[in-house]
């Protein structure tokens, strides 16, 4: 498998899914379009204010959650590699009124410093949610994040827990558990099916092999360290998102947990700046 074969295979569901979750059944857009989106329960309970912040949202997907941020005062510059992911956070911040305040650019992760030369220059970079898992050098990673923020800047992360991406429905054990996937230390891409949207499980999809890592929480936390950043803290949650696992049940504030002890932690999210300022 090269780097050239797992990313076009990447870029193809994900370009995929952006009609996906654009369409009914998708993520649900109409708070957004009130003019008060909300992010996720986590994430609303641990970022903070962001007005008059220049923000810089990595792996934007369509550039939701971009958008909330701008409509809370933010500037925001969101990344995708995904044509139509790109095209679609143009539309929704035109259709918005936010396009003065979010702008969206097309590149790989790996080259954001070419398609972003704007060095030390934000106060946030805020990636959540299925980001980390896509990318293969979790060091190199961290080193372009580090470099964006001035110093007294900080990273927003919140992300699956790499302890839960070990398991999968594909393997389900007898009580209706995901049963073991993958080694929690690889160095290698894990190939996953993906039988089904995680927002929409009636979509069907044309893409579904995609390639994933699993990075360790040390080597994320590390990687953060050795690159210049101070961390604030580390939060493990046993709650997600979305439906990582069919077994998850949807709680009142709209996050998925395990259905009736803790089990493993589904999640982690961690804020850590940039020394110097
Ligand atoms: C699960 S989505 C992120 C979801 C986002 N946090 C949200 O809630 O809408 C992952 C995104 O990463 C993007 N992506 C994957 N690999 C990438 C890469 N190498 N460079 C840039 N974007 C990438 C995909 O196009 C996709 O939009």
């Amino acid at each position: 498998m090269t780097e050239a074969e797992w990313k076009r295979a990447n870029r193809a569901a994900w370009d995929e899914l952006v009609g996906i979750h654009l369409a009914p059944g998708g993520y649900d857009l109409a708070d957004l379009r009130a003019g008060a989106g909300r992010l996720n329960a986590i994430e609303e309970a641990e970022l903070g204010p962001v007005a008059g912040l220049r923000v810089l949202h990595l792996q934007c997907h369509f550039g939701r959650d971009s958008l909330i941020l701008a409509q809370r005062g933010a500037e925001v510059t969101g990344l995708d590699f995904s044509p139509p992911a790109i095209a679609a956070a143009r539309d929704l911040a035109a259709e918005l009124g936010l396009a003065g305040r979010a702008r969206f650019v097309e590149a790989d992760l790996y080259d954001a410093q070419t398609a972003i030369p704007e060095p030390a220059s934000f106060d946030l970079v805020y990636i959540t949610w299925g980001a980390i898992i896509w990318l293969s050098d979790i060091r190199r990673w961290a080193k372009i994040v580090a470099s964006f923020l001035k110093p007294g800047g900080r990273l927003y992360l919140a992300e699956a827990h790499p302890a839960a991406l070990v398991l999968d429905d594909l393997t389900p054990a007898a009580d209706g558990m995901p049963g073991f996937y993958t080694p929690y230390f690889a160095s290698a891409p894990f190939a996953y099916e993906m039988t089904h949207d995680y927002m929409n499980e009636a979509a069907e999809l044309r893409n579904t092999r995609q390639y994933s890592w699993i990075h360790p929480l040390g080597e994320v936390v590390t990687g953060l360290l050795d690159a210049g950043l101070r961390l604030d803290w580390l939060h493990e949650h046993d709650a997600v998102a979305w439906r990582m696992f069919r077994c998850l049940r949807e709680d009142e504030a709209g996050l998925f947990r395990w259905p009736d002890k803790r089990w493993l932690p589904l999640s982690f999210s961690l804020s850590a700046t940039r020394s110097g300022a």
